[in-house]
C-alpha cells in the first residue's frame, strides 16, 4: 500500500504534458494541447491534455485520467510501477508499505492543517474584535487597503501577549505538540517557556494550491524588527517551493494566462487592492525550480519584478538562469524593472493599474535580458562585443546558457539571435564551447561575399590578391570619393565585420570631412590597429578602368547593404518571434505577418 498523502505529492510535482509529450505528439491548441488518441485509432485529433487541470480526456474515446493513469494506460503498467516511475523522474523513494508510521504521519500532517486553520479564524478574528484592532485596521487602511482585499486574503491580527494560542491549553501535551509542530508556538526549552511566535503584529496566511492554510508572515505594525517574520520550515510548508498569492490569484482570475513574481507579501496584497490580480511572491528566498515548475503548470507565462538597482539586476539574473531549463516552446518568460526606490505596491498606488499593467505588458523578453545582460558584462571587463574578440567571447558565454534550454523553437531562436549577433553560424555555435577559440584571427562577422564573377579583375590580379581584402574596402581606399556614392547614412549599418567597419569609418570621414586622397586615409591610420589591413588594402590594386571601378564599388556595396538589411530584419523578426502574441503591437504584428508570408 502506498500511502495517498505520497500520490497526491507525486502528481502535485509531476507536469502531466512532460509525462505524454513524449509518448504522443501534442500540439498547444488555447489553454490546452492536443494530439491523436493513443487509445482509438482516429485521423483528426481529439486527444486533448490540460496543463492547468492536470488531466487528458478523448472526445473520441473518452479515455481521461491523470499522469498515473496515463502511464497505467499507454504502458500497460501496474500501478505501483507507474507510481515508481513517477516517483523515479523526481528522485524519489516510494514508500512502499503503509507502515504504522506513514498512517502516523499522515494523521499528523492532517492535524497540522487544522491547527493552521483555527489560528487563521483567530487572527482573522482579532482584526475584527481584539480591543487593540484599531492599530492593526488603521495600519492597513494607511497602506491602501480596504477591508474587501484584507478579507480577500483573509489577513488577520495577532495581538500582543504571548499566550493566545495556548489558552488554556498549556498543560495538553498533545495540543502543544501540534502548535508546536504548526510552526505557531515557540519553545525556549532551556527556560522552559513556550509563547506564541506572532505577537502585534498583522498576519499574512500563506496557502497551498488547495487553499489550506500552511504558514503564515506576520507583518510588524509600523516600524520595528524584524519588519516580517515567518512561519519555520514545518511539514506542511517548505518555503523555497510555496508562493505567497497563488491561491488568490487562481481563485479570482478566470483564465489566468500569466502570473507576476513580486517579492513581498504587501506587494502582492497592493497590487490585488489595485485590480492587478496575478502577483504572487516568493517567501524571501531565490526563485526556485521548484517554484518556476509550479507556475508554468498553471501559466504559460511568467514575468519577473525586480527592484532596478544592482541587487535587483543580479537576482534577475539568477531567476533567469533558473528559468532557461524550463523554456519549452509555447512557454515564455519576462522581466520587468522598476524605477530605482520603488517597489510594486509603491509604484501601483502611484501610477494606478493600467499604468503598471502596462509596464508589464513592456517587461523585455528572456533574448533581450539575456544579450542584453551578457554584453553589459562583457562590457564592463573591458570586452566591447562590436568587436570580433568580443563576440568570441559573448558566444562562449552564451552557449553553455542556451545549452540549458530544452530542445525547441526557442532555444533555436537563441541560437539563432546569438548568431545574428555575433555572425557565426549557428550550427558552429552548437558545439561553441569544444570547437570555438576566441581570438582575433576570428573569420569576420558578416558571411563572407558570395563569390560574384569577378570579371573585371584581370588573371594577374587573382593571383596577386590577398583573398581576406574585400575589393569593396580597397575601391574605397584607392578613390575615397566613392563614398559619395551612397548617402552617408547608409554606411552606418555596416556594423559588424573589422573591413566593414573600416569602410563605415572611411566613408563617414569622407562624408563628413572632405577626405579625398588615399594619402590622407594611409596617415589617419598610421599608427592604429587598422594600419596593416589599410596597408593590404592598398597593395590590392585593381587594373581598373575608372567608370568600370565605380559601377562594381556600386554593386558591391548594394548587395552589402542587402545582406546587412537582411541580418539586421532576421534580428528584428527573431526579437519579434519571440516575444509573447499579446505583447506584439499592431505594427510588429504586421511585420512579423509580412515577413513569415516572405519566408514561405
Ligand atoms: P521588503 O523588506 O522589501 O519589504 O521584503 P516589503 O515587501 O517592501 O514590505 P513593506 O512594504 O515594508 O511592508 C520583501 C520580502 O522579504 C521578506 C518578506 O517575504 C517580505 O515580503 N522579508 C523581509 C522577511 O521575510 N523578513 C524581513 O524582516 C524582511
Ligand atoms: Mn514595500
Amino acid at each position: 500500500m502506498i500511502p495517498p498523502a505520497f500520490i497526491d505529492e507525486l502528481l502535485a510535482r509531476t507536469d502531466i504534458v512532460e509525462i505524454i509529450e513524449p509518448k504522443v505528439a501534442l500540439k498547444k491548441s488555447g489553454q490546452n494541447y492536443s494530439g491523436l488518441c493513443p487509445f482509438h485509432q482516429e485521423k483528426s485529433p481529439s486527444f486533448s491534455v490540460s496543463q492547468e487541470k492536470q488531466f487528458y480526456y478523448c472526445f473520441g474515446c473518452q479515455a481521461s485520467g491523470s499522469a498515473l493513469k496515463f502511464l497505467m494506460e499507454f504502458d500497460r503498467l501496474d500501478f505501483v510501477s507507474a507510481v515508481e516511475t513517477l516517483a523515479g523522474r523526481l528522485g524519489l523513494a516510494v514508500p512502499n508499505d503503509r507502515s504504522e508510521g506513514d498512517e502516523e504521519a499522515f494523521k499528523k500532517r492532517n492535524a497540522t492543517f487544522e491547527i493552521l486553520s483555527t489560528a487563521k479564524d483567530f487572527y482573522k478574528q482579532q482584526l475584527k474584535g481584539h480591543p487593540e484592532r484599531q492599530r492593526a485596521v488603521d495600519y492597513l487602511k494607511q497602506r491602501g487597503l480596504t477591508g474587501q482585499i484584507a478579507a480577500k486574503f483573509e489577513l488577520g491580527f495577532a495581538p500582543p501577549g504571548w499566550q493566545h494560542l495556548l489558552g488554556d491549553q498549556g498543560d495538553d501535551e498533545t495540543a502543544v505538540r501540534g502548535l508546536l509542530a504548526a510552526g505557531l508556538i515557540v519553545d525556549q526549552q532551556a527556560e522552559g517557556k513556550r509563547y506564541d511566535r506572532f505577537r502585534d503584529r498583522v498576519m499574512f496566511p500563506i496557502r497551498d494550491l488547495r487553499g489550506r492554510t500552511i504558514a503564515f508572515g506576520g507583518r510588524v505594525i509600523g516600524d520595528g524588527k524584524p519588519k516580517y517574520l515567518n512561519s519555520p520550515e514545518t511539514e506542511v510548508f517548505h518555503k523555497g517551493q510555496e508562493l505567497y498569492g497563488l491561491f488568490e490569484a487562481r481563485k479570482s482570475v478566470n483564465k489566468l494566462s500569466r502570473l507576476l513574481v513580486v517579492e513581498g507579501y504587501m506587494d502582492v496584497v497592493a497590487l490585488a487592492q489595485n485590480g492587478i490580480e496575478f502577483a504572487v511572491a516568493t517567501l524571501g528566498t531565490a526563485t526556485s525550480d521548484d517554484h518556476i515548475q509550479r507556475m508554468y503548470r498553471i501559466v504559460s507565462e511568467i514575468v519577473f519584478c525586480f527592484d532596478g538597482d544592482a541587487a535587483g539586476l543580479r537576482a534577475a539574473w539568477k531567476a533567469l538562469l533558473t528559468v532557461l531549463p524550463h523554456l519549452s516552446d509555447g512557454r515564455s518568460a519576462r522581466f520587468m524593472f522598476l524605477p530605482s526606490g520603488d517597489d510594486p505596491d509603491t509604484l501601483v498606488r502611484r501610477v494606478g493599474q493600467s499604468k503598471f499593467l502596462e509596464s508589464i505588458d513592456a517587461a523585455q523578453s528572456v533574448s533581450d535580458w539575456f544579450f542584453t545582460k551578457l554584453t553589459e558584462d562583457l562590457a564592463a571587463e573591458g570586452i566591447p562585443t562590436e568587436d570580433i574578440a568580443g563576440k568570441a567571447a559573448l558566444s562562449n558565454r552564451a552557449m553553455p546558457l542556451i545549452n540549458l534550454m530544452p530542445d525547441g523553437v526557442f532555444r533555436q531562436l537563441m541560437i539563432d539571435a546569438l548568431s545574428t549577433a555575433t555572425g557565426l553560424a549557428s550550427d558552429r555555435l552548437k558545439d561553441v564551447t569544444v570547437r570555438y577559440q576566441p581570438s582575433i584571427e576570428a573569420p569576420p562577422a558578416v558571411p563572407p561575399e558570395d563569390e560574384i564573377s569577378d570579371e573585371y579583375w584581370g588573371q594577374e590580379e587573382e593571383i596577386e590578391r590577398s583573398p581576406e581584402i574585400d575589393p569593396a574596402l580597397a575601391m574605397l581606399i584607392l578613390q575615397p570619393e566613392l563614398a559619395l556614392e551612397f548617402p552617408e547614412s547608409e554606411f552606418l549599418q555596416l556594423a559588424a565585420g573589422a573591413q566593414n567597419k573600416l569602410i563605415q569609418a572611411i566613408a563617414t570621414a569622407v562624408h563628413t570631412e572632405s577626405l579625398t586622397s588615399p594619402g590622407e586615409i594611409l596617415a589617419r591610420y598610421a599608427r592604429r590597429p587598422e594600419q596593416s589591413l589599410i596597408k593590404k588594402a592598398f597593395e590590392y590594386k585593381p587594373l581598373l578602368p575608372q567608370e568600370h571601378l565605380r559601377d562594381e564599388f556600386i554593386g558591391r556595396m548594394q548587395r552589402k547593404f542587402a545582406r546587412f538589411q537582411e541580418v539586421e530584419a532576421r534580428s528584428q523578426i527573431n526579437h519579434l518571434l519571440l516575444k509573447p502574441p499579446s505583447a506584439l503591437t499592431d505594427e510588429e504584428r504586421l511585420l512579423l505577418r509580412q515577413h513569415l508570408s516572405k519566408r514561405s
